[in-house]
């Protein structure tokens, strides 16, 4: 599960990058991030796990997700230069995956 996570967190970090170059290619500037966001995940996970336990862990991501998915597919509806749009699109497809794997984990456990 945590590679699974890893594997996650390194696709939100893709999107955010590609997003950012286009936004300066388009003459833009991206909001700067400073976070470790791979150590933020796993630190996260990790500390809501000894709080609520791995199924509380995973609930919260689920929100998480569930927010995700929702500006995602919000901003599949709209008008975006021909760059930007599948890249939007190919994130929100990774973020369904994302969704489906914490809820399908849920599920099983
Ligand atoms: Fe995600």
């Amino acid at each position: 599960m945590k590679e699974r996570l890893a594997a996650f967190q390194e696709d939100h970090q893709r999107h955010i990058r590609e997003l950012s170059e286009e936004v300066r290619k388009l003459g833009g500037t991206p909001e700067e991030y400073s976070k470790d966001f791979k150590g933020y995940l796993i630190e996260g996970f990790t500390s809501l796990r000894s709080i609520t336990g791995t199924d509380g862990a995973l609930k919260a991501m689920e929100q998480n997700e569930v927010l995700t998915n929702k500006k995602y597919s919000d901003a599949c509806n709209w008008d975006l230069p021909v760059s930007v749009k599948p890249l939007i699109e190919k994130a929100a497809a990774d973020e369904e995956m994302h969704l489906q794997f914490i809820r399908e984990t849920l599920k099983s456990r």
